[in-house]
């Protein structure tokens, strides 16, 4: 494996805001009127904030099988307290510029927890239970495919074959781009040291790929996300 620790456990199901979203992948105006997958969503605002703006969003994880919407938002809320502990304790790991302090961390987090919560009870079909690296859409079903916080962030448990192959299925529902962030495994100083050996195996299976600058910083150093484009597919 990649030799990284493994500094928080069990992987943590989050709820982030759409302003996070849009600040931790650049999202335009544009990207938001794409039709867009949200992979992993964990329990994510996002879905429920693009819908509610009359955007196109769909929500898939696998926790979302595990365990009923108001189990998902319980675990949603209780891993917020993980989290929140945990940056607490290593204060230094993190940029306070988007939260200016861990209460304002867990009250936005919270927000966006309850918002999800609201919106799989309202809307289940918005929210598809799947696990990496095999999705059940068919080929190109959406524009842009989103990513955070579990590719790269996890490289203690998923080795680069694991995230070459999740990678792949990302972009073949993909029609136009993926989009994954942040490059940093959890609590490391550093970008995912497998990462030239995975832009070489994406690179050799024709997709281009870029790494792109964010204007947000939350983990130290996670200031970067992976593009990866393919040729646009035509009908
Ligand atoms: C830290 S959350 C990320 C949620 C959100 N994208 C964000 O940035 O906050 C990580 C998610 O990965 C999910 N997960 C665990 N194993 C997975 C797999 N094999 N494929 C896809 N997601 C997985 C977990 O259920 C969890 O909700």
């Amino acid at each position: 494996m990649s030799g990284e620790p493994n500094v928080i456990g069990e992987i943590l199901v989050t709820s982030r805001s759409l302003a996070e979203y849009q600040a931790m992948f650049g999202l335009s105006d544009a990207d938001l009127r794409a039709s867009i997958l949200d992979c992993p969503a964990g329990a994510a605002g996002f879905v429920a904030e693009i819908n509610s703006r009359g955007g196109d969003a769909l929500a898939c994880d696998p926790v979302y099988a595990e365990r009923d919407p108001a189990e998902t938002t319980a675990l949603a809320l209780s891993d917020i307290d993980r989290a929140n502990q945990y940056l607490r304790s290593h204060a230094d790991q993190y940029a306070w510029t988007f939260f200016t302090d861990p209460d304002h961390h867990r009250q936005s987090r919270s927000e966006a927890a309850r918002r999800f919560g609201t919106d799989i009870a309202a809307h289940p079909a918005r929210y598809i239970a799947a696990a990496l690296p095999s999705l059940p859409f068919a080929d190109a079903s959406f524009d842009l495919v989103l990513s955070s916080h579990f590719l790269f962030s996890y490289a203690d448990r998923f080795d680069l074959n694991f995230h070459l192959r999740a990678i792949l299925e990302l972009i073949r529902v993909s029609r136009r781009e993926v989009r994954i962030f942040p490059l940093t495994p959890m609590g490391a100083p550093h970008t995912y040291r497998e990462l030239p050996a995975l832009i070489d195996s994406l690179t050799n299976a024709g997709i281009t790929t870029a790494i792109k600058d964010v204007d947000y910083e939350f983990q130290r150093f996670g200031t970067q996300m992976l593009v990866c484009t393919r040729e646009v597919m035509t009908d």
